[in-house]
């Protein structure tokens, strides 16, 4: 996982293109408001290019496995367009209101669809990347941080900061100037070799929402395990195999390729199983 990645990001475009990918339906809401923000603040040229994502027509993934298998997903929505801006992006950021105690759903559909990634991870991986987080209620984030998390790791994306603004009313973030400086100090690190990750969570990757497990702890984005000693530090003990460089990454869609062969050769099995639950129960639809 900590191999040095063998794939940097393209030389970025004059003008550098940013990309802000806002899971909030308000408009001029925070998510909109302060990506505009941080985008006034970054040094020399560039556009800025926005996505609502809850605007697009993002279908359900059918569980299939045809992408796996290196054939085109049989629904026909925004992925593509998605895919294709966010690898045309020079740097994103991505914005999330926390709902009830997670990232707005459309953040976890887009995920579920994440197989797809795996078609442009060479491609995206590397790109410089800001997350927020808006919440309302002091500390009520839940696992929203978590969620716009792994939507990038998923990527390949370089997080150079995951920050969490508490701001209710639509435009609210920019009433302060403890934010309006945090917008500013978030453009300068964009494009430069600093970032803002946190010192504490996960030894591995800083995540901060981490399982309880008979002995330690297993982080719930890396999935890499450790425990805490006598003052509370942090041990690792395995690394996770869930992150890493494309070609880490790519290991995961070869094995679940594998899965065809055992399906192939359970087939015959899992068809008797099946046919002994095929009429029970009503399926009803509104
Ligand atoms: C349906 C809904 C659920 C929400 N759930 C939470 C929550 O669980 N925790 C919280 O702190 N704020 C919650 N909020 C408040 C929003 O996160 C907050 O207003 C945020 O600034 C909205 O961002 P936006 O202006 O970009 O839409 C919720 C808001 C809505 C509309």
């Amino acid at each position: 996982m900590n191999a040095k990645p063998q794939h940097t990001k393209k030389v970025p475009q004059t003008p550098r293109r940013i990309l802000g990918l806002v899971a909030s339906p308000r408009s001029y809401g925070n998510c909109e408001l302060f990506t505009k923000e941080i985008s006034q603040h970054i040094e020399g040229e560039h556009t800025l290019r926005l996505i609502r994502l809850t605007s697009l027509n993002i279908k359900p993934c059918r569980g299939c496995y045809r992408c796996i298998m290196d054939n085109p997903c049989p629904n026909k929505d925004d992925m593509e367009f998605l895919m294709r801006e966010i690898v045309d992006a020079d740097a994103v950021i991505l914005s999330s209101p926390v709902y009830f105690l997670g990232a707005n759903g459309i953040i976890k559909n887009i995920l579920d669809r994440a197989f797809l990634f795996y078609q442009i991870i060479r491609k995206t991986y590397g790109t410089p990347c800001i997350l927020i987080n808006f919440y309302g209620i002091k500390d009520r984030l839940g696992m929203a941080p978590q969620m716009l998390q792994t939507f990038s790791a998923f990527l390949g994306l370089t997080v150079k900061a995951s920050v969490n603004i508490q701001a209710a009313l639509p435009g609210e973030a920019l009433m302060s100037k403890t934010n309006l400086d945090k917008a500013k100090q978030l453009a300068d690190i964009l494009f430069s070799t600093k970032n803002l990750r946190k010192k504490y969570g996960c030894p591995f990757c800083n995540c901060e929402i981490i399982r309880i497990v008979k002995k330690g702890f297993i982080c719930t984005l890396c999935h890499g395990h450790f425990t805490a000693d006598a003052r509370g530090g942090f041990v690792k003990i395995k690394e996770g195999p869930v992150l890493g460089p494309p070609e880490h990454l790519l290991l995961h869609k070869e094995w679940l390729k594998t899965m065809k062969t055992q399906f192939l050769a359970k087939r015959k099995e899992l068809v008797k199983i099946i046919s002994r639950y095929k009429d029970i129960g009503e399926w009803i639809k509104p």
